[in-house]
């Protein structure tokens, strides 16, 4: 594949082609560059998104709503976050997105809003697959009285058993809360049937899109959530949690509020001052994609065009480096095989005998930086038995990757697994 515009992502710029927008690609460990594949706990975050941050504490720093020029771009910074992330998830409006801390602290406030409605005997359903962030708000609801069900993971311990999700789902359901793509071995699940269902039993659902938001273009409109969350730290920007609520969804909540708060719109569930200089990184981040496809569409469609030019880029990355860690001797490698069904580029591995914590240690060692543990991703390290054995290694890619990044992680895990 040619690392300056990879195969089949048209003209959208990718792979080498855009790493010097990423300052922190040119940090070298033992004179040589690092190789970054911690992407699903956190991705680098372009130049441009940096100087947008410094930007706003240089000239706009300010709390909302005042009567001078410093307040009103900040007013302008919120709302240009709001509508760039309209375009990103494609949603109906900007009123469709509220802004947190993080994805796990705006979905407890959602649940805390939720909870509101629950009553005893009502059912809530998550799922094995899921990071806590989307399921230890949900079992919190017990308090309550509600009834928590576990839409299992199957057989093969890979993807969610869907028949029996879809069985658990009836009229005493509430709220269905799943994820969109896991973050510990890159299952993509396709929430459309649990859509169909939560519809027919009139109850809630609660996407998480946080580890999809990265790989894949994400369309709120076609997928019909009531809310969907991600975390803009994972898609090149700050830590920052986003949330969108369909038109409608979050005035019918009871959410925790300040009085003066403003209860119309996004605002509904903001508590406090938001980190307004993050935001401004939110919509350079957000540009900053767009800016990879040509120039001449609407941001909107410029985002589709890079993140399905992402998926494909990465796709093909990722098939390489799956088919080199298969051929190392002694090395289990976790999620669906490259061509079997929809996935992003995300693995855990485990090598034979060692422990995962220590093969990511080595890993960094040789400047390759990948996460070992379960990544909050609880219920698949404990399906897959692996919580005495350091839970998995996991590596997962990003834009900015190279085919030369893949060959030298193989070499290293190979050395690894001959204990070299
Ligand atoms: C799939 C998934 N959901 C939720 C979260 C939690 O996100 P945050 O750190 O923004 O709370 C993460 C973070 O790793 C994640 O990967």
């Amino acid at each position: 594949m040619d690392q300056n515009m990879s195969a089949n992502t048209g003209t959208v710029r990718l792979g080498a082609a855009i790493r010097n927008q990423f300052p922190s690609l040119a940090r070298e460990q033992d004179g040589r560059p690092v190789v970054y594949l911690d992407g699903p706990g956190g991705s680098q975050v372009p130049r441009s998104v940096i100087a947008a941050i410094s930007r706003y504490y240089e000239t706009s720093n300010a709390n909302t709503h005042g009567s001078f020029s410093t307040s009103t771009e900040t007013d302008a910074v919120i709302a240009g976050a709001r509508e760039a992330m309209r375009d990103f998830l494609h949603a109906e409006s900007e009123a469709t997105l509220s802004f947190g801390a993080n994805m796990t602290t705006l979905n407890f406030a959602l649940a805390h809003a939720l909870a509101r409605q629950i009553r005893p005997g009502d059912e809530v359903v998550v799922t094995e697959l899921d990071h806590d962030g989307n399921v230890a708000p949900w079992l919190m609801l017990a308090e309550r009285g509600a009834v928590v069900r576990w839409a299992p993971l199957s057989p093969n311990q890979l993807e969610l058993d869907m028949d029996r999700f879809l069985d658990l789902i009836g009229p005493k359901t509430r709220i269905v809360a799943m994820g969109l793509a896991s973050n510990a071995i890159g299952t993509i699940t396709d929430p459309a049937p649990v859509r169909a269902k939560t519809r027919e039993v009139g109850a809630i659902l609660v996407l998480d899109a946080v580890h999809y938001a990265p790989h894949r273009p994400v369309a709120v409109q076609r997928l019909k959530p009531d809310f969907l969350l991600c975390s803009a730290y994972k898609f090149f920007g700050p830590h920052v949690g986003i949330l969108y609520g369909a038109p409608g969804a979050l005035a019918r909540l009871a959410t925790d509020r300040v009085r003066p708060q403003d209860p119309v719109g996004p605002t509904r569930i903001e508590t406090g001052t938001l980190n307004h200089a993050a935001l401004a990184g939110v919509t350079a981040a957000v540009d900053a994609i767009a800016g990879w496809a040509p120039d001449g569409a609407s941001r909107a469609d410029r985002l589709t065009a890079a993140m399905e030019a992402v998926d494909r880029y990465e796709a093909a990355l990722f098939r390489t480096l799956w088919e080199g860690l298969a051929a190392v001797n002694g090395a289990v490698l976790y999620g669906r095989v490259p061509g079997t069904g929809p996935r992003t580029p995300t693995l855990g591995f485990t090598l034979h005998g060692q422990d995962s914590e220590a093969v990511a240690a080595e890993l960094g060692r040789r400047g390759i930086f990948a996460w070992s543990g379960d990544f909050y991703a609880v219920g698949v390290v404990d399906r897959l038995g692996l919580r005495g054995q350091g839970g998995l290694v996991r590596l997962g890619l990003a834009p900015y990757n190279t085919e030369e990044e893949m060959a030298r992680t193989v070499d290293a895990v190979r050395e690894i697994a001959r204990g070299a």
